[in-house]
């Protein structure tokens, strides 16, 4: 059993706060009878009408994308490139989770769920994001204290986060750093390291909260089960 104006909001149809107006104005019928109560619980199987427009209760659907390289985190595109929607077969309005960049891989959710999907965006709600970038040069001490401890991007300093180098290969001279950060500024993850004063060379986004790309290769993706979407739900609520 949902509210009214949720189930309203969560088809597309108008926002909450709108939906909660046109309640109010007598404007919604649930089978049939006008529902002129704001609050009232509905089942998901209830008829819905607004001014004789039939509202549909969407089943949610979440999955887990290993995006590769070379693809936009969108909807849609206006250049007609393909998006990470395109390469999930489901006849559901998904869409992304957050964003990663054209040339950056990983972990993806993408889903139907706008309220999960905005727990999940939410900085305060701590959600961990876990990072792999290839640096160019050697990471000192200093500089993962400073990514730690957080960095200045546009102006703004970013929260604690935590950091570690993995790797350093004198050939190519260059570092593999793990860094763990909860908030999704735009390009958040080359920003800080350009804060330092280094180039990332390519960046993987290896697990979201518990779920990691395990048995995923690139491109392909996987339903997060009811469980785990519990799981989400808890996290981002309780951190
Ligand atoms: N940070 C970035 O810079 N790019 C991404 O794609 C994700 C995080």
């Amino acid at each position: 059993m949902e509210r009214l104006q949720k189930i309203i909001a969560n088809s597309g149809y108008t926002s909450r706060r709108k939906a909660e107006e046109l309640i109010l104005k007598g404007k919604v019928t649930v089978n049939g009878q006008v529902v002129k109560e704001l609050g009232t619980k509905v089942k998901s199987n209830d008829w819905i009408e607004i001014d004789g427009y039939k509202i549909s209760q969407e089943q949610k659907v979440y999955y887990l994308l290993n995006k590769p390289r070379g693809i936009i985190t969108s909807t849609n595109d206006e250049k007609g490139r393909k998006t990470v929607v395109d390469l999930i077969q489901t006849d559901k309005r998904i869409y992304p989770v957050g964003r990663l960049d054209y040339d950056t891989t990983g972990a993806l959710i993408l889903t139907n769920d706008g309220d999960l999907a905005n727990l999940l965006m939410h900085p305060k709600n701590k959600i961990d994001k876990v990072y792999i970038a290839k640096v160019k040069g050697l990471i000192g001490k200093k500089e993962i204290l400073a990514l730690q401890k957080g960095v200045y991007i546009d102006g703004i300093k970013t929260s604690n986060a935590k950091a570690r180098i993995k790797k350093y290969d004198k050939k190519t001279d260059t570092s593999i750093v793990e860094l763990i950060i909860h908030e999704g500024k735009n390009h958040q993850v080359k920003k800080m390291f350009e804060a330092i004063n280094y180039e990332v060379l390519k960046l993987k986004r290896e697990q979201i909260d518990f779920l990691n790309l395990d048995h995923l290769k690139s491109g392909e993706y996987r339903i997060i089960n009811p469980k785990e979407v519990k799981k989400l739900y808890n996290d981002a609520i309780n951190q």
